[in-house]
């Protein structure tokens, strides 16, 4: 078996959950869910998710997780809510510039 760095925080699991996470924020690709219209940054959230791995299938692009998310947590919408306020996050639409906007 090979030694990690990680393997230092040995029942911490707080720690190594920060150290995961700055790991993470190291790589350039980022994983976002589209959820009404908007993107959320779920890089850091996916390997906690309660639900598992399946929250995956929604990274890919062109998915929209709208409805799974609401079915899938339909007794806790509050909290997911509160959940996705918390990541960072980016309209799915962009307003194109005044230049392509004109009609005449
Ligand atoms: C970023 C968006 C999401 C957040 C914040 C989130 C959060 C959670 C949380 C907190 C739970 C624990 C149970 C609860 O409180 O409802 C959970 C469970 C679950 N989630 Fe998600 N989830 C997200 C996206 C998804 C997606 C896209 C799927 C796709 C199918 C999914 C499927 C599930 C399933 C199957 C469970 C287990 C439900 C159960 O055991 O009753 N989640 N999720």
């Amino acid at each position: 078996m090979s030694w990690s760095p990680l393997s230092l925080l040995e029942g911490k699991e707080e720690m190594k959950d920060a150290a995961a996470d700055a790991v993470d924020s190291n790589k350039t690709t980022r994983m976002e869910i589209l959820y009404e219209g908007r993107y959320y940054d779920v890089t850091n959230f996916i390997r906690r998710h309660p639900g598992g791995n399946v929250i995956k299938l929604y990274t890919n692009e062109g998915e929209d997780a709208t409805q799974a998310i609401q079915q899938f947590h339909n007794r806790s919408m509050n909290k997911i809510m509160l959940m996705l306020k918390s990541f960072p996050s980016r309209p799915a639409t962009t307003v194109p510039d005044q230049q392509q906007c004109k009609l005449y």
